[in-house]
């Protein structure tokens, strides 16, 4: 198939658009290089577009869309700049892929939960903390809307929790809390964590997440505009993080536990997964956060 993958040079989207690559498919990215690495892009042979994702159309007509492009700092407090990034480019997409007759799948967020008690299911009603949750909320309340008037175009949208493995590093400061720990013990430190690491997160492997847009590709009948969760299903508490890097990193560095500065913070997130697994046939293999970072550990780490 011909397939577009926009935010084709940052972790999750050079790991899709490399993998539909390896499968056969004719595989184009678009990207702006805001925030993605050239480097993740040194093995991908595809058309590379250095481009917007709120302009004109960027190639020949795709059967499918991945749309990964986003503003991904979390940070940024300028409304309008992450309002006009996240969801305009998101209507420029939603139009390329009405004229193409394309399947969207893309990706919202976590953050649309904010604060919520786990586990998170779609049922709860969405709480974004910050502009970034509340823009993938509305896109996908624009992703409802066009559907109503587009039926024959399936978007799925795909709620990522805490995505970590190779292919982050130019993230920085944004890239996983695993990564992050990771480079604090190779640099021969201890790791920092808010006290005292009971603290829950539900960390899915780069490797489950790219399974999982696989999967939204091909799946039958997908509700229209309908969004899934997409973690491990299961939490894991930033202790037993420092435990697995301890153990896949050869290491036995104890954690120095620092304040929280935060006064709001989640203490505890975890997908709900049953829709995604019944519908998008997704199955993390990746369920235990130690496994998945020894073999990150093993990929390079
Ligand atoms: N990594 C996670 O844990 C996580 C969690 C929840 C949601 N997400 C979402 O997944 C998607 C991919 O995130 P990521 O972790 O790969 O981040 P990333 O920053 O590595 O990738 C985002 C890419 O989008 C590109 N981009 C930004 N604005 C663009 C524009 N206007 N036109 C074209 N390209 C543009 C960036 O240059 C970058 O390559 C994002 O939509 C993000 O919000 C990620």
């Amino acid at each position: 198939m011909r397939i577009l993958v926009t935010g084709g040079a940052g972790f999750i989207g050079s790991n899709l658009a490399k993998r539909l690559e390896h499968d056969g498919h004719e595989v184009t990215v678009l990207d702006n290089f805001f925030s993605g690495g050239f480097a993740n892009l040194v093995d991908f042979q595809g058309e590379v577009i250095a481009g917007e994702h709120g302009a004109a159309e960027p190639c020949a007509r795709c059967e499918v869309i991945f749309h990964e492009a986003s503003i991904t700092d979390t940070t940024v407090t300028d409304q309008l700049f992450m309002m006009r990034n996240n969801v305009e480019g998101f209507r420029h997409v939603l139009g390329w892929a009405a004229r193409w007759h394309a399947r969207v799948v893309w990706a919202s967020s976590a953050a649309v939960y904010g604060n919520l008690p786990a586990p998170n299911r779609l049922t709860d009603k969405p709480a974004p903390l910050n502009v970034y949750g509340y823009s993938k909320l509305a896109m996908e309340r624009l992703a409802k809307r066009w559907a109503a008037e587009h039926s024959e175009v399936p978007i799925i949208g795909l709620r990522y929790f805490n995505v970590y493995g190779p292919g982050e590093q130019h993230k920085g400061k944004f890239a996983s809390m695993i990564y992050q720990l990771a480079q604090q013990m190779k640099g021969g430190k201890r790791p920092r964590i808010f006290k005292f690491g009971e603290q829950k997160r539900d960390f899915v492997s780069i490797q489950d997440v790219v399974e999982c847009n696989l999967g939204a590709m091909v799946a039958d009948h997908p509700p229209q505009a309908g969004v899934f969760n997409v973690g491990c299903g299961k939490a894991h508490t930033f202790n037993e993080v420092v435990a697995g890097l301890n153990r896949a990193l050869g290491m036995e560095l104890q954690a120095e536990y620092i304040d929280n500065p935060y006064a709001f913070f989640q203490t505890h997130t975890e997908a709900d997964i049953t829709q995604t697994r019944e519908l998008l046939g997704f199955a993390p293999k990746h369920t235990d956060v130690a496994e998945g970072i020894q073999a990150y550990a093993a990929a390079g780490l």
